[in-house]
């Protein structure tokens, strides 16, 4: 018996957008089912319905053969249905823990239980929680590791994961990805919306494919013949050679100074522990490590929104038109963008106070604001009805898109490019990665911190392995090796080992 099944799921937002056309979709008992598509294509719009998050236009939904409507979430989960979303639902003000057991209102409640079952789960997936911290004080990769154990506590059969490792590091995401295995053995159904096509392929069942709201395709692993066949199958043509990395070589001046940092996070524990390093004009320099370690805290202090405890951050405007320091910051919708102000808004957002965008008298300048909203919207081929739909409308690389897009075409010094290709489909990640390189090559300081270490690898000159708040070894490109670099990222952590819930109680 299939576990869930949508049929002629059709669903029309306000104001017209047709996000899913007719589409058939089936979860089979006990199997891992990814969703691959484009930007935009629809995908967590499918999920939101079959989770009881939307109501669809037209069509019907059947959970182990019998059919029903949902009215909410909750009615969802009853039906053993939970979702894991895309944009993070937790609570900031409350601590993980609260978090936790707010995903289990409605059922009965043990304490000592769940604390034992976090733990376990933890462990299983190399998860380090702190469970009495705020969740406002953790990363965006914590959150979403708070946001899976949530689910996974919650006693629902049909997980749908959108998007969960995004925001994961190389091992991290292995050790999640076996955990599904082992649930799908366990006979949970699990549907698995993601980007990263090796990923599907390395665990999943089977594939569905979406594109502009309809389903291309359903696939058994087997008949996949190779990733550049799913690529094809998602948008519509043969992509894209590797980045060529043909830089020339950068100088050795220094745009950006940081000299013995040390930064504490928001409950007052050290988490920058005197870190030091120059960003060069014309560099990428990658910043790799395990989430948590200090990179949060450290790019916070650089770009302004976090008062270091000690050290120097020396940033001299070299060139008083471009001298600026361009963001793109992990928290997409906290940091990134004014969800309910408009695309073109959004596009010219903290430049409120430059020349370009504002007049005599301090009026902004629609028809310049206007302007320049266009070339980011074509520049990253951002999918939008409009220029004035509010940013919340759109779909979640799309936001993204418009994010990199302003910090990219911004004239800068130095960018801080954080997770910039999280949520991005093959075409815009590749785009994303071109346009970086770019600017590089023009002369603009790049730091880059990433999940991601191919990506790292691919566009970085230098590469700082952070562990453990310390900057624990600088590579040059040549000398760079993947297995290395895990290494010394694990170096702060006991490699590895040891990994578990810290559970406080005062
Ligand atoms: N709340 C909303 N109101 C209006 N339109 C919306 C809303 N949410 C999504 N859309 C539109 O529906 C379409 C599909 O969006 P959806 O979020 O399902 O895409 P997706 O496949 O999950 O994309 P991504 O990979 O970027 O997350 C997009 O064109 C988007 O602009
Ligand atoms: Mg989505």
């Amino acid at each position: 018996m299939l576990a869930a099944e949508l049929k002629k799921i059709t669903k029309v937002y306000p104001g017209g957008i047709v996000a899913n056309y007719e589409v058939d979709f089936d979860l089979r008992k006990g199997e891992v089912h990814a969703l691959l598509g484009e930007n935009g294509a629809g995908k967590t719009t499918l999920m939101k319905i079959l989770s009881g998050c939307l109501k669809p236009t037209s069509g019907f939904i059947y959970v182990e053969g019998e059919r029903v409507e949902f009215r909410s979430p909750s009615d969802a989960l009853r039906k053993g249905i939970g979702m894991v979303h895309q944009h993070l639902t937790l609570i900031p003000t409350m601590s993980v823990l609260e978090n936790l057991r707010l995903g289990l209102v409605g059922q009965r409640f043990d304490m000592r239980r769940m604390l034992t079952e976090v733990e376990d789960l933890s462990r299983t997936l190399g998860f380090k929680v702190r469970l009495d911290s705020p969740v406002y004080a953790l990363s965006v990769g914590e959150r979403q590791r708070v946001e899976i154990l949530r689910l996974l506590l919650s006693k629902a059969r049909i997980l749908i994961f959108d998007e969960p490792t995004s925001m994961l590091c190389g091992p991290e995401i292995d050790r999640f990805l076996a955990l599904l295995k082992s649930l799908s053995y366990k006979g949970y159904s699990i549907v698995l919306i993601t980007h990263k096509i090796r990923e599907a392929m390395h665990v999943s069942d089977r594939i569905t494919v979406m594109r502009m709201g309809r389903v291309v395709a359903t696939l058994d692993k087997d008949e996949v013949r190779d990733e550049s066949y799913l690529v094809e199958l998602m948008v519509g043509e043969r992509l894209v050679p590797a980045v060529a990395n043909a830089r020339p070589s950068h100088s050795k001046e220094a745009l950006l100074t940081v000299k013995n940092l040390v930064v504490n996070d928001d409950r007052g524990l050290c988490k920058v522990k005197g870190v030091s390093f120059e960003l060069y004009a014309g560099e990428v320099l990658g910043v790799a490590g395990v989430e948590g370690n200090g990179q949060k805290e450290l790019v916070e202090a650089i770009a302004g929104l976090r008062r270091p405890v000690y050290g120097e951050i020396i940033f001299e405007r070299k060139n008083s038109y471009s001298g600026r320091m361009n963001y793109i910051p992990a928290e997409r919708m906290e940091l990134g963008v004014a969800p309910t102000l408009s695309v073109a808004v959004n596009s010219v957002l903290r430049r409120f106070d430059d020349e370009e965008f504002v007049e005599r008298g301090n009026f902004l300048n629609f028809s310049k604001m206007n302007e320049f909203a266009k070339r980011v919207v074509s520049f990253m081929n951002v999918r939008t009805p409009s220029l004035k739909t509010p940013v919340k409308y759109l779909s979640g690389g799309n936001i993204q898109k418009i994010i990199v897009g302003r910090e990219i075409l911004t004239p800068s010094e130095v960018l801080i490019a954080e997770q910039p290709t999280a949520g991005l489909d093959a075409k815009s990640a590749y785009q994303v990665r071109k346009a970086l390189s770019e600017l590089a090559s023009k002369g603009v300081g790049i730091l880059l911190v990433s999940s991601d270490l191919d990506e790292i690898l691919e566009l970085s000159d230098r590469i700082a392995v952070i562990s453990d708040g310390k900057i624990v070894k600088i590579f040059e490109k040549e000398e760079a090796d993947p297995v290395m670099i895990g290494s010394y990222m694990l170096a702060g952590e006991g490699l590895g080992h040891n990994v578990r819930a810290t559970v406080s109680t005062d």
